[in-house]
């Protein structure tokens, strides 16, 4: 393969040619040869810790070096800025640092994205495995799943030759109509941050380094290079920012990468608040701060107030951390000491995690694609979200003898999302639409939906309708005994989507092909949530969401009941766009370059707190997701030992198959108030066999149960009652609730007790 042969190629440069940025005024290697050649490298002896080896090897490092390290390239070439991609890195890629190969600091080769080894448009794409969206993996509630994939599409990036990943994207969903929900994990802080921590170890499993993002409040496309959100700190501590810290905590990132907007005035990339406070200071954060590619601004501020490393040259307007830096340095803008610690940032999570003693050798003919597939596939199975199951018209039954599929080319295969993270599908795309260029294409994976039904029944005579014609589909729903209609939405990177409605008239098929069959059941491929102005008209919906390289095989397996659904929403799905707390996307339609201010007046009220505080019923709330069984939450007990909440509960499957619930635990004050009338302060998801039933118990993060307080930068615990509720999804009738007392108490920054009066 053309491909296989450019990275053996590649190879070869990177041990042979020696590297020197542009910038650079003093030739690093012939300062290495005259200073350092015999230098014995201490700090390669694995038994020391990485601070240790760290230190040793800074010691060793003249300014020119540590400046190499701060300064990274896009991995792809760009005519369009007269820029070639530097030779050492890998085609189509993200990005690439050059190391410093005399004292064994390797290359960062630096990879897009959630979903797998994406690449830039053009030629020579890699062909990966992709998970289904991030969101779907949210969806999932389910730790060990995001953790598996994470660590298969760490395994590609390093058979592809990258040592770092730039997934773990956490920007939590403020605006259902932003074009990159698809790539996030949802709307509450602590499922979106465990999930996608746990995705962040998974990759990290494989000596490499993943990148926590987008870092942050980038929470629309709209308008994302330049506009100012506003919001407070307690806020955004108790909602945006949770879930990054969160995430953080669970899976110690390497690096993290600041967004393109601005935050109460300030470039997130020059935000003394964000990177040097709370990151740093606040959070610990030991690792790097890497620019999102075009979102460094300047070279002091920048760099004193917390940026590590410039990324993506050329996509910033100047080289602001090549020789502008070193100037700084040089007449004292920027101290020695500082540079030095961007330097030990970056270096210390190559030792940390491993990839200065495990160099990458790509060899990506290694790539088990088809295991990976199923690893994809169980994703996929495990996220889909039965929404609706009128009269048990799911499972599909194998004797309908005509079944029409309809809709969103599922003959050929299933849809996914655009921009930087696209993954490009093994075998090549079964369509390929949308932009030419950037946020295109819009790609198919190769996994017909319409296919896989038909393998499972074939005895039937399954029709395909492509769905362009609402009055031909109709007729086909008419004559068929059961339908299967696909709708989907295109979001992608860069836009918005300009409401919640189905693009192209789908709205209109649906609804045309219902009346035509009562037994038709929607499956849906969306970024996020939709409206459905169809539902009550149809038997089913299962929501889908972009399900990765072998979607259609998940469907089909979910369709037919091979696998009972037991995905959860992650976001709330609302009934209309007035229920939000914008009725259109801030600064939509886009004027390009627009100063805009995105003012967060709904605070850390987001998601299904919003729609509690303002008493709005959505169209699906936040948790939902039904199964081919039914389940029974009771006996629930809360217990308070040293002011924390245990939860202990017992789940029963009542119904006559197998299958999984996730059995969530909100929390709500009674005697103060929060943001909003309650939190999910943990959940379960429990495999029960038809019949069975287990006891289940969960402990809440004391932050949940807390209010933040800017001023003392402590979390405020305060004395009174709290109602415990068992549900299974944030508006179920039928949950139970206990009363439980707190005492006052404070916690940390990071939620750990400063005091606490123990009853
Ligand atoms: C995106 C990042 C991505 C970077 C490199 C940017 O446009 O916002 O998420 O990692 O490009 O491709």
């Amino acid at each position: 393969m053309a491909f296989q042969r450019k990275i053996s190629l590649l190879a070869m440069a990177i041990a042979l040619v020696s590297v020197a940025p542009s910038f650079a005024v003093d030739a690093p290697q012939a300062d290495a040869k005259k200073n350092h050649a015999e230098a014995p490298k201490a700090w390669m002896n694995k038994k020391l810790t990485p601070e240790q080896r760290t230190d040793l090897v800074l010691k060793e490092m003249t300014m020119d070096e540590k400046l190499k390290l701060v300064f990274g390239y896009f991995g792809t070439d760009a005519p369009w800025k007269n820029s070639k991609r530097p030779a050492e890195s890998i085609t189509q890629s993200a990005g690439f640092v050059y190391g410093i190969p005399r004292l064994g600091i390797p290359n960062l080769w630096q990879a897009d994205a959630g979903i797998g080894v994406a690449s830039q448009g053009g030629p020579n794409v890699r062909e990966a495995t992709a998970l289904p969206s991030g969101i779907a993996t949210a969806a999932t509630w389910d730790l060990k799943t995001a953790y598996q994939g994470g660590a298969m599409i760490g395994s590609e990036s390093r058979a592809f030759g990258f040592n770092v990943q730039l997934a773990g994207g956490v920007n939590i969903m403020r605006e259902p109509r932003n074009g990159r929900n698809f790539e996030y994990a949802g709307e509450d802080p602590l499922l979106a941050g465990k999930i996608v921590g746990a995705q962040i170890s998974g990759i990290q499993s494989n000596k490499i380094v993943s990148t926590l993002k987008h870092y942050a409040f980038n929470d629309q496309e709209t308008n994302r290079f330049s506009l100012d959100v506003k919001v407070d700190d307690a806020s955004a501590r108790m909602a945006d920012l949770l879930a990054l810290q969160i995430a953080k905590e669970e899976g110690n990132p390497g690096s993290v990468m600041c967004s393109y907007n601005r935050v109460n005035g300030f470039y997130a990339c020059e935000s003394n608040y964000l990177l040097n406070e709370v990151l740093k200071q606040d959070w610990g954060f030991k690792g790097w701060v890497m620019s999102d590619w075009g979102a460094t601004h300047s070279t002091v501020p920048a760099a004193n107030n917390g940026l590590d490393q410039q990324s993506g040259i050329p996509f910033d307007h100047s080289e602001y951390f090549g020789g502008a830096l070193k100037e700084a340095v040089q007449n004292g803008w920027v101290t020695e000491a500082r540079l030095t610690d961007m330097a030990r940032r970056v270096l210390h999570p190559m030792f940390e995690f491993g990839l200065i003693d495990n160099p990458v050798t790509p060899n990506p003919k290694a790539i088990n694609f088809k295991a990976n597939g199923l690893v994809s596939q169980k994703d996929a199975e495990e996220g889909m979200v039965l929404l609706k199951n009128d009269n048990k018209l799911l499972p599909l039954s194998k004797a309908a003898k005509k079944i029409a599929v309809i809709g969103s080319r599922a003959d050929v295969g299933v849809l996914s999302g655009g921009g930087s993270s696209q993954v490009y599908p093994v075998g090549g795309a079964a369509f390929r639409g949308g932009p030419e260029f950037f946020p295109g294409p819009m790609l198919y994976y190769p996994s017909s939906p319409l296919k896989a039904i038909q393998a499972r029944v074939p005895q039937a005579k399954v029709t395909y309708n492509d769905g362009t014609d609402a009055v031909t589909a109709a007729k086909l729903a008419a004559e068929s005994d059961v339908v299967l209609v696909f709708v989907n939405q295109w979001t992608a990177e860069s836009v918005d989507v300009p409401n919640l409605s189905l693009p192209d008239n789908q709205d209109t098929l649906v609804a045309a092909v219902a009346k035509a069959n009562a037994k038709t059941v929607v499956v849906l491929q969306t970024g996020g949530p939709v409206l459905m102005p169809w539902l009550s008209n149809v038997g089913a919906a299962v929501e889908a969401w972009y399900p990765g390289t072998n979607g259609g095989e998940a469907i089909a397996r979910v369709l037919f009941g091979e696998v009972n659904p037991s995905g959860h929403l992650p976001a709330t799905f609302p009934a209309s766009e007035s229920q939000l707390p914008r009725l259109v996307v801030d600064g939509y339609p886009e004027v390009k370059d627009a100063r805009i201010t995105v003012t967060y007046n709904e605070g850390a009220a987001v998601g299904y707190k919003w729609f509690d505080l303002k008493g709005h019923t959505p169209l699906f709330p936040f948790g939902h997701g039904l199964s081919y069984t039914e389940f029974a939450l009771g006996d629930l007990k809360a217990q308070v030992k040293d002011n924390l909440i245990t939860a202990s509960f017992t789940v029963k499957n009542t119904g006559e198959t197998a299958g999984k619930e996730v059995a969530q635990v909100y929390v709500s004050p009674i005697t103060t108030t929060w943001e909003a009338p309650k939190r999910l302060g943990g959940w379960q998801k429990v495999d029960l066999k038809a019949g069975a039933s287990t006891k289940a118990s969960i402990t809440i993060d004391p932050r949940l149960v807390g209010m933040y307080d800017s001023a003392s930068k402590t979390w405020k615990i305060a004395e009174g009652d709290y109602k415990v509720i068992l549900a299974a999804d944030a508006t179920d009738a039928k949950a139970t609730s206990v009363t439980v007392h707190l005492n006052a108490a404070t916690l940390d920054v990071n939620g750990k007790f400063v005091n606490k009066s123990v009853k």
